[in-house]
């Protein structure tokens, strides 16, 4: 086949299906405002902001990408108003009771990064029990952050090397990451229009791609998603080499 009779698989501006990240990280971000543009509480743009997750990861497992996750709850999020902590909460109660329900028939797994023991007993034991079911599922991995900081990540996994007695190298740390075992994320993604990482997987992101938008999070829909993926397809990755 000469240079120019070459077959393209994809028109520009479309995603190519043969270059796909194999794990896309999200930052969920703007449900609040996203809110009180509507005159509504806060609380009810995580709700909405919940439901574009499942949207988003099943679009993402439908293109091919192995994993996805996603930041719900930072550990420096305890400081919202009480009210609005517990709605988060009970919307971690739902979709994890779903995920146990469903994960199986879906083959989808549901993961948690993040520090669970200063969730509720009730909490604890519903992922203890989405963790049993992900065992035994094969396919598309969302994991889901909760209690999570990307220092917190990297101290807690140094103490556990340490006192494994194990070398500090990078592989010896990595095994003991809430991510061990999974590829670092080719591409992060921030809608909500702010330009930070806010302590998201801070060591996994060495050599991720950034896309920032401005959408806010509820609105975040298979066109926001694509146009990541379509931006992230045009980057030139060098991993610090020369091409
Ligand atoms: C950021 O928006 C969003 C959060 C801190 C919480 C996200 C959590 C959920 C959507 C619910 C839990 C998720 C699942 C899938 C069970 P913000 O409140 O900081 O928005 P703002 O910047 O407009 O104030």
């Amino acid at each position: 086949m000469g240079l120019f009779s070459k077959k393209v698989s994809h028109k520009a501006g479309q995603v190519d299906k043969s270059r796909l990240p194999r794990h896309i990280a999200i930052i969920m971000d703007g449900n609040g405002r996203w809110a009180k543009k509507r005159g509504l509480p806060r609380t009810a743009g995580h709700k909405v902001g919940a439901e574009t997750f499942r949207k988003i990861a099943l679009q993402c497992k439908a293109l091919g990408v192995e994993y996805l996750t996603i930041y719900a709850f930072s550990t420096e999020n305890w400081k919202r108003p009480a009210e609005e902590v517990s709605t988060l909460m009970s919307l971690l109660k739902k979709y994890m009771q779903e995920a146990i329900d469903t994960m199986e028939r879906d083959k989808m797994k549901l993961r948690f990064f993040g520090d669970l023991s200063a969730l509720s007993p009730e909490l604890q034991d519903l992922a203890c029990r989405a963790n049993a079911v992900a065992d035994r599922v094969e396919g598309f991995q969302a994991n889901l952050c909760i209690n999570y900081g990307g220092r917190d990540e990297i101290l807690h996994a140094a103490k556990l090397c340490a006192a494994a007695g194990e070398e500090m190298t990078e592989e010896n740390l990595e095994k003991h990451l809430y991510s061990a075992g999974i590829p670092d994320p080719e591409l992060i993604i921030r809608p909500g229009g702010e330009l930070r990482l806010s302590n998201f997987l801070l060591w996994q992101c060495a050599y991720s791609e950034f896309y920032f938008c401005d959408t806010l999070w509820p609105d975040f829909g298979e066109r926001d998603l694509d146009e990541a993926i379509v931006a992230y397809q045009q980057r030139d990755r060098r991993f610090g080499g020369v091409k």
